[in-house]
């Protein structure tokens, strides 16, 4: 006879501690919670000190759901003085793997969520670069769901890596970027070598990246499905795609849209933030006080750097389109030396940005982006960013730095045609000319297909429903094992 207590629904999540992922983490994870499923969500100490330093996020989901969430931490195995910039992602992938994959191992096997704890873990949602988990998954013997926080389209051009190599398609095989690539099947005519991730621009094979993202392609299919923040408006095609490696796809995005629906109501508030830098709120009240549709929000995420000669050459082009501007300008984020050969700030910049720019160190984007005085955006093509942009209708201007950021501003400008792919161009003219673009000679062009698609967004059906009875489904199984052996 059964004799144990029935087991709840409780899901592990372990995002990449990068902003980006967290977000989208966070964000599922209050869904999840909202659907009566428990939580244990596995930051690392790092991201954790930082989240609460910046937010009060910690107080938010334990107060709000204190039956349903909780934190854990894990340490990243990097020295606490170690930079976590773009450039360093191999390196926190290993030290992660060595450190921090044997500690979830013990956390799942036999500690706070092991069978024989209170709530044990029924289900685990992992970032799909964690190739470790599917042996921890299996070995401990629970189901294992991969979410891939970037866009369908550009995780499946990793997962072409293989086929692209054995027909020779990778490394390339002269400097012309602007060949057409032909085997990343469900993308014919649209994917040319410059629109792949960055980090095909290589000779090596043996690159890190590269031996990562082949790692992470054999791992994928083993895990019991895949869930993607997007909708199948936007990306069925290649989402049709995924069906032939993954048995089960959920489509649950674009996930900020959909709790923001969810937490509508009485006690409606906006989405929570969960930012790892500070916002900077005195950007709202500038916008406040912008004509509609104005003003050009430029950011580059997170992770994105630029040199001084970009900074410049983006500075005068935004200055000489005379549209006004809302620039993020995080700490760190240009780098190296330029020709500019002092950091003296040219009249005419100090001017334009005085009458019609304002400069923040990091800025409530959420927020910002469904600002009515916000008319487009200059972005780095980040997934996050790319969403929140299309939820509110604001054409983009693409200036992609790395990894997945290539294949989503060539979907905006070719394929959803959104906006402009400035794409291996950082020029003054170029900038200027853009912006114009977008803002005045073709807007009516851009702002007709973006409301298109955000109506489309905010009317999607996200497939969270399935995702809920598959772990209610898993947490049953849990149940029957656990009672009869
Ligand atoms: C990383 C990778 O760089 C990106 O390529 C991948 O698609 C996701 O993971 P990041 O570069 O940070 O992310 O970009 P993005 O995905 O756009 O996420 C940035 C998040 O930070 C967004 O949710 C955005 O709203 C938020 N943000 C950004 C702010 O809250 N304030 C800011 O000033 C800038």
């Amino acid at each position: 006879m059964p004799n144990q207590a029935p087991i709840s629904p409780h899901v592990l999540i372990f995002p990449l501690p990068l902003q980006g992922p967290l977000n989208s983490m966070l964000k599922l994870a209050e869904l999840l919670c909202l659907n009566h499923i428990k939580i244990t969500f596995l930051n690392t100490q790092h991201i954790q000190e930082r989240l609460c330093n910046c937010t009060n996020s910690e107080n938010y989901y334990l107060s709000k759901y204190p039956n349903y969430f909780r934190f854990q931490t894990v340490p990243d195995g990097l020295p606490e003085e170690n930079p976590r910039t773009g450039d360093q992602i191999p390196n926190l992938l290993e030290s992660m793997e060595a450190v921090a994959a044997p500690i979830f191992r013990e956390m799942v096997g036999c500690g706070v969520c092991g069978p024989d704890s209170e709530n044990p873990v029924t289900c685990i949602i992992a970032d799909g670069i964690f190739t470790f988990a599917t042996d921890i998954a299996t070995e401990i013997g629970v189901p294992l769901l991969y979410f891939d926080t970037i866009s369908p389209c550009a995780l499946w051009t990793y997962l072409c890596l293989p086929k692209l190599i054995e027909a020779g398609e990778l490394p390339f095989k002269d400097d012309n970027l602007d060949e057409i690539i032909t085997n990343t099947p469900g993308m014919e005519g649209i994917i040319r070598r410059r629109d792949l991730p960055s980090f095909c621009r290589t000779n090596n094979l043996n690159d890190r990246i590269i031996q990562l993202v082949l790692k992470e392609d054999k791992h994928i299919p083993l895990a019991q499905g895949l869930i993607f923040n997007t909708f199948q408006e936007l990306e069925a095609p290649i989402l049709s795609q995924f069906l032939n490696i993954s048995p089960n796809i959920y489509a649950v995005g674009p996930l900020h849209a959909h709790l923001k629906a969810r937490l509508v109501g009485p006690e409606a508030e906006p989405t929570y933030s969960n930012s790892i830098w500070k916002e900077d709120k005195s950007c709202i009240s500038w916008l406040d006080s912008q004509p509609l549709k104005s003003v050009i929000y430029v950011s580059i995420g997170s992770l994105a750097v630029m040199t001084k000669d970009q900074l410049f050459e983006i500075w005068h082009g935004l200055v000489n389109s005379g549209s006004r501007f809302l620039w993020v300008r995080r700490p760190g984020s240009v780098v190296g030396s330029g020709n500019s050969e002092s950091d003296e700030i040219p009249l005419e910049l100090a001017q334009g940005t005085k009458e019609k720019g304002c400069i923040v160190s990091w800025a409530p984007q959420e927020e910002v982006l469904c600002h009515p005085a916000i008319g487009g955006f200059l972005t780095h093509s980040g997934w996050n960013s790319t969403l929140e942009s299309i939820v509110e209708g604001k054409p983009m201007i693409c200036w992609p730095y790395f990894v997945d950021q290539q294949v989503n501003s060539r979907y905006v400008g070719e394929v959803w045609k959104l906006g402009l792919d400035m794409k291996d161009t950082c020029d003054r003219v170029v900038v200027e000319k853009m912006i114009r673009e977008v803002m005045e000679l073709r807007n009516d062009e851009f702002l007709e297909r973006a409301n298109g698609m955000a109506k489309l967004a905010k009317a999607s059906v996200s497939e969270a429903n399935n995702l809920y009875k598959c772990i209610a489904h898993f947490t049953n199984q849990k149940h029957r094992t656990r009672s009869y052996e």
